[in-house]
């Protein structure tokens, strides 16, 4: 059970301070959007490398972009442990997996809620993470969409079928409402953007949703 923090809603001034506040996260969440495949703009490789410099925890780079097969090499480089492509933009999903790992990083694919997970299962195999979108990516505080826990538990299946070490992340609206809900239904990597960084303390927030994911895990298995 993983808790990566989304520092898309902290402090874009001091993004180092940030970080600094959740030192019990797994990875550092980091949403890169280029205004066209999703209607907002954050950062780009520069940045994402000066925060890599500053941070003591691994950066889980989420690319919300354009022509991913062409700019996540970049986020590699750039000292991302784990990079995530949207499915929806790659034109070349294998290769592109390929060269992720080839680079050294984790190779991710994500899923917006509107995406099956049926047409991917032979790519499983090639894939380090899943990431299922529980919000239409774009925006930080956006509601849960409990629509998308069937598609969890569904690409849960599909793992244990092909007996694969997959990591399957959930992103979007992941608070101590909606944890235990992802988590029953077989997540293991959780994003939470707002929950954490709108907690008077983040890392304390950090550790309450990783029990409470641990908890709704261990209750599933029984
Ligand atoms: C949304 C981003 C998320 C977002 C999560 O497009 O991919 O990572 O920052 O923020 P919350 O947890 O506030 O929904
Ligand atoms: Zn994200």
């Amino acid at each position: 059970m993983q808790i990566t923090p989304s520092i898309l809603n902290a402090d874009f001034a001091d993004l180092g301070a940030e970080v600094a506040r959740i030192g019990s996260a797994d990875w550092v969440h980091v949403d890169v959007m280029d205004n066209h495949f999703v209607p907002n703009l954050t950062f780009g490789p520069t940045m994402v490398e000066a925060l890599a410099r500053a941070s003591e925890i691994p950066l889980d780079a989420h690319l919300m972009i354009e022509d991913p097969d062409r700019h996540a090499p970049a986020y590699v480089e750039a000292g991302c442990g784990s990079v995530t492509f949207h499915v929806e933009a790659a034109k070349a999903p294998v290769r592109l997996a390929r060269e992720i790992r080839a680079q050294g990083g984790r190779a991710s694919m994500a899923l917006k809620p509107a995406t099956p997970i049926e047409p991917y299962e032979d790519l499983l195999p090639e894939l380090d993470m899943v990431l299922i979108m529980t919000v239409e990516p774009g925006f930080g505080g956006q509601k849960f969409l409990d629509l998308c826990l069937p598609k969890i538990r569904r690409a849960r299946a599909l793992m244990d079928k092909h007996g694969v070490q997959t990591w399957l992340q959930v992103d979007g609206g992941v608070s101590v409402e909606t944890i235990e809900r992802c988590a029953e239904a077989g997540a293991d990597v959780f994003v939470a953007g707002s929950a954490v960084y709108s907690a008077e303390d983040p890392d304390a927030m950090v550790a309450s949703l990783r029990e409470l994911a641990q908890g709704a895990r261990r209750s599933a298995q029984v």
